[in-house]
């Protein structure tokens, strides 16, 4: 295979995180605006919340979800439901900016007919930070996950599969996607602790948007 067939389709920027883990640089940008609308249709429907997790630890990023099942902490686990366990009412359907979105940065990546079923959407405020995991909820251990970022920067953290393994860190900005799977599909990884400053878009938050197939 020649450089030109690897890199066919890689957008000048695109950085390979790991085998089968690409981040696209600004690839969401230029849709960011109409993401961002649809991000608050959703919450209008399906607020942003709070979830605490199983270890009762309030979570410092707030969540919601769109599309047919959305990942909710509780007391006895972490789940996907169908159902919003808040309003007694099912996520709001996945919004086609979206849709769309998740699919061309799959392919982009190396995945193509990526068919996300979960929408996840995480809030951050200036101190938000998420802890390295890893995502294993999901029934589907195939398909990718791909992830948009939005508003303030934040340092992503990209590890390998053990928990020890020193993740590398990344500086996601508004409009980059990260995309992982195959044999990065369950690679550890985090966001550090937002730091406080000024996005025309967000304010002070910085969105993620997080694609995944459940079922
Ligand atoms: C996640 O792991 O669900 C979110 C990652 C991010 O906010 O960039
Ligand atoms: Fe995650």
């Amino acid at each position: 295979m020649s450089m030109a067939d690897l890199f066919d389709g890689m957008a000048q920027g695109d950085e390979q995180l790991a085998p089968g883990a690409w981040l696209l640089r600004g690839f969401a940008r230029d849709m960011a605006s109409t993401l961002l609308h649809d991000v608050a249709s959703v919450t209008a429907v399906a607020p942003f919340r709070h979830l605490v997790t199983p270890g009762g630890y309030t979570m410092s990023v707030a969540m919601t979800n769109c599309g047919r099942v959305g990942w909710t902490s509780e007391a006895r686990g972490y789940r996907y439901a169908g159902i919003d366990p808040q309003t007694g009412q099912a996520w709001p359907a996945l919004p086609d900016s979206f849709a769309d979105l998740a699919r061309r940065a799959a392919q982009a990546a190396g995945f193509p007919d990526f068919d996300p079923d979960a929408c996840l959407i995480n809030r951050y405020t200036p101190g938000s930070r998420l802890s390295l995991h890893q995502d294993r909820d999901e029934n589907d251990r195939v398909a990718p996950i791909v992830s948009v970022s939005l508003g303030l920067p934040a340092v992503f953290q990209f590890g390998g599969l053990a928990r020890t393994d020193k993740p590398a860190r990344y500086r996601l900005e508004h409009g980059d996607v990260v995309v992982w799977g195959g044999p990065s599909r369950f690679a550890y990884h985090g966001v550090l602790p937002v730091a406080d400053g000024y996005h025309p878009e967000t304010g002070n938050l910085r969105i993620n948007i997080t694609f995944r197939k459940v079922f």
